[in-house]
């Protein structure tokens, strides 16, 4: 037993709420970057997530995006054809970085510091679209409690649409220059349920220029899930499950010594679409 597993979900979600506040510092730092990009008309997808949110103006009004970081995405939302956006984050610093972006943008933009499985009430039954993924599950330590804030949230014949990591990508050695499964538990094993306890960010993610190394100190606790998880947790909670796709494509270099000749055969992202029954 690791000192993780004898932690509450809310006592990780805390402690991941710190290390989230550390890496917000490079999210401050590209504050003009993401005013700029989104002025410029630029939308933050990826391609594998356009069919899904090319449409938005005709039936969204209003987009929730959970675990919305400093609100790039969440702003994306709403250039696509939301109404209104709502981002929610559990880091203080995240929410402010995406407060100045829509403040300057003048943007129908709200948003709520909150751990995702604590939404406040007021949003219920609210979301025509819920939003999420590129890295947001991993950190969720109940999957079962996060589908049932998904069905809390959406309206009637709302939707969630899912774009994130495959959970096959946490069994790859993350800088071999071959394929190789990962000797270092609990990361080469596809049906492990235990946490990775650890401090830092990759430096591919939050350069030390951003955020020193020596500022990187609070514990992070981060894991998987396996498909079966996620779509069963949803299935339960009482949504349809619409539409799941595997996908080749990357939302950040997770191998960056292996060509894509060798990571566009194997699934790195999925999309899975789900709507909430009306009635
Ligand atoms: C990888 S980022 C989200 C990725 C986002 N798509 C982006 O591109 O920046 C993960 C986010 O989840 C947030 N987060 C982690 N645990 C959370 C929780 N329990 N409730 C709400 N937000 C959480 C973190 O603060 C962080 O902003």
């Amino acid at each position: 037993m690791t000192e993780s597993t004898c932690l509450s979900v809310s006592q990780l979600h805390e402690m991941n709420r710190l290390a989230w506040n550390e890496a917000a510092a490079k999210y401050d730092a590209d504050i003009a970057d993401t005013i700029a990009f989104l002025q410029s008309g630029k939308t933050n997808f990826c391609p594998p997530e356009l069919p899904y949110l090319n449409d938005l103006s005709a039936w969204c009004h209003r987009a929730i995006h959970l675990q919305c970081a400093g609100g790039r995405d969440t702003m994306s939302l709403w250039k696509l054809g939301a109404k209104e956006v709502i981002g929610l984050d559990i880091s203080d610093r995240m929410i402010a970085a995406a407060k100045r972006v829509s403040d300057i943008l003048q943007a129908p933009a709200h948003w709520h510091c909150c751990d995702v499985l604590s939404a406040p009430d007021e949003l219920n039954a609210t979301a025509d679209l819920i939003y999420t993924g590129r890295g947001a599950l991993g950190w969720i330590m109940d999957i079962t409690a996060w589908a049932g804030v998904v069905a809390r949230l959406l309206k009637p014949s709302g939707k969630l649409y899912i774009f994130e990591g495959h959970p096959l990508d946490w069994v790859w050695t993350p800088n071999a220059s071959t394929l190789q499964i990962d000797p270092n538990p609990p990361f080469g094993d596809y049906f492990s349920i235990q946490p990775d306890q650890s401090k830092g960010w990759p430096e591919s993610y939050i350069p030390p220029a951003s955020v020193l190394p020596a500022e990187q100190q609070s514990l992070k606790h981060e894991r998987q899930w396996k498909l079966g998880d996620i779509i069963n947790s949803l299935i339960t909670a009482g949504l349809i499950i619409e539409r799941f796709e595997e996908h080749p494509d990357m939302f950040w270099d997770k191998l960056p010594q292996l060509s894509p000749d060798i990571t566009r055969r194997l699934p790195q992202t999925f999309s899975l679409l789900v709507r909430k029954p009306a009635n």
